[in-house]
């Protein structure tokens, strides 16, 4: 595993001009991984029949749908992205049975691999998707639903003509601002050098957040370490840790 598990340059690199032109375009679903799924026939990949626990925007039935928006709203909810293999999420759900929690994965090896550890260890309080979670947030997730949004180690897609993939953007910062509840919180966390600083710079200029609290990190101090921090860890590789929140007022 530890061999799929890469450092890249190590710096983030940012080309604005590119980025703005990207951002304008990503509403429409360009950068989207995998295709904009609004648009996207049938996908080849199985996923478990209806009412399982596993939402796809393009496939799911309006009844699916609403079964997570009640889901989402029936108990405090928090939403992972990305979360890969799932060791946080996973656990996390265990240990918090009165939440509700949604994991996207768009690696549909990686969801399905979630959705079948879930179901092994009876964990009852947890969906995923396989969706890009930029097209199926904006749409499907409720406003002000959200107590926490967990981003922990998102891939840097290092190079310019990649940067449409990367998961913050402004447009997509404001469709968390608006996802969260009031007082909810932005957890990012990071061992790419120049990242923080690039989300923080995004962050100040939404005006529904405010900048790192760090007072907010013992919350989350013993949450499992996805496989990619526990590959950090086991390196010294330090891991950069941001936790936002949202304004309780407007
Ligand atoms: C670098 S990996 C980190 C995985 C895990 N969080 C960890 O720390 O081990 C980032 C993961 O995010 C997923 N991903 C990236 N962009 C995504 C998006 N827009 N929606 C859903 N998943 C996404 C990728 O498929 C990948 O598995």
């Amino acid at each position: 595993m530890a061999r799929e598990l890469r450092r890249g340059k190590g710096v983030l690199e940012v080309d604005e001009a590119r980025l703005r032109e990207v951002w304008e375009k990503q509403k429409e679903g360009k950068g989207l991984i995998g295709g904009d799924p609004r648009r996207r026939p049938r996908w080849v990949h199985p996923i478990p029949p209806e009412p399982a626990p596993w939402f796809r925007l393009g496939q799911s039935s309006p009844e699916h749908r609403a079964r997570l928006v009640r889901f989402l709203t029936e108990a405090p909810a928090e939403i992972e992205i990305g979360a890969g293999s799932g060791h946080f999420i996973l656990d996390w759900a265990e240990r918090h049975p009165g939440r509700h929690f949604l994991a996207f994965e768009v690696r549909w090896k990686f969801a399905n691999k979630i959705y079948k550890k879930m179901m092994r260890r009876g964990i009852t309080n947890l969906w995923v998707s396989d969706d890009d979670a930029r097209a199926t947030i904006p749409e499907v997730v409720p406003d002000e639903s959200i107590e926490v949004f967990h981003i922990l180690m998102p891939d840097p897609w290092w190079r310019p003509k990649h940067q449409a993939k990367r998961i913050f953007s402004p447009w997509f910062v404001d469709v968390l601002a608006r996802k969260l509840k009031p007082g909810g919180i932005l957890r990012f966390e990071t061992d790419v050098e120049g990242y923080p600083e690039f989300v923080e710079r995004l962050i100040a200029e939404h005006p529904l957040f405010v900048g790192h609290d760090p007072s907010l990190a013992e919350r989350f101090a013993d949450a499992t370490p996805t496989l990619r921090q526990q590959w950090c860890m086991e390196r010294g590789i330090p891991i950069f840790r941001r936790y936002f929140r949202k304004k309780e007022e407007r």
